[in-house]
């Protein structure tokens, strides 16, 4: 049976665009947005102050009993919240994009924030971004996005905004990281990035940010026409 809920789940590569287009289409139709890779990346941040041992899987499970992660919405900007502490700007930087991926790969980690991410789109209407909402945290969702880019066109989108906010990084580095986490987030062992198989690709290599506003809008339309106010 159908939630009665709406559930729009983005997956696709790292840096591709997914939380813009999230994000947009959130706020045209009224819906929550969930930004899970924050939710990996906030994590991440807690293990590296604390220095978690990645191996040791008594040490892992502690750590996640004493994080509490929050959405916090303030005047169209979605905040997220460490344990009360506002990291949105922490978590992008470099040091935590090189390992997210590890952190991302455990098995207690994702089975911690997938029940969470599950509370979340419960009982509200959501968009999800990440790189599993249409194939493990919610299978049914009635409408989902598989969004992919050449990785030099996401290399060099992530570079410019990484250099705006003042990261001294190089392009070379941008597209290793990339690259890196493309393969390790398709290859590790608990639910991998792959296409559901009932989610529609959108390439954005040549799409400005409107037309693939215009495209997922279209997706939803055609899904859950209610859901269009
Ligand atoms: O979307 P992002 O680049 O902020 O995500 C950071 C990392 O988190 C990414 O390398 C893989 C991981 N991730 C995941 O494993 N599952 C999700 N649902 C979202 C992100």
């Amino acid at each position: 049976m159908n939630p009665p809920n709406t559930i729009v789940a983005i997956d696709g590569y790292s840096s591709c665009g997914k939380s813009t287009v999230a994000k947009e289409l959130a706020k045209k139709l009224h819906f929550v947005y969930v930004d899970t890779g924050a939710m990996y990346r906030a994590v991440t941040l807690y293990f590296v102050r604390n220095r978690v041992n990645l191996d040791d899987l008594h040490q892992v499970e502690e750590a996640l009993k004493n994080i509490h992660i929050d959405f916090h919405k303030e005047e169209d900007v979605t905040h997220i919240l460490l344990n009360g502490e506002d990291v949105s700007e922490e978590i992008r930087k470099m040091h935590i994009s090189e390992q997210v991926s590890a952190v991302s790969a455990l098995k207690a980690v994702r089975q911690a924030m997938v029940k969470q991410q599950q509370r979340m789109g419960s009982k509200r209407n959501v968009v999800m971004d990440g790189r599993d909402i249409g194939t493990a945290v919610f299978p049914h969702a009635q409408v989902k996005i598989f969004m992919t880019a050449d990785p030099k066109v996401r290399a060099e989108r992530r570079y410019l905004e990484l250099t705006q906010k003042g990261e001294s990084v190089t392009l070379e580095e941008v597209f290793e990281n990339i690259a890196h986490r493309d393969y390790q987030d398709t290859t590790r062992k608990e639910s991998p990035l792959t296409r559901a198989d009932d989610a529609i690709i959108l390439d954005n290599t040549e799409l400005n940010q409107e037309q693939q506003l215009e495209f997922v809008l279209d997706k939803v339309k055609l899904a859950v026409p209610h859901s269009i106010i």
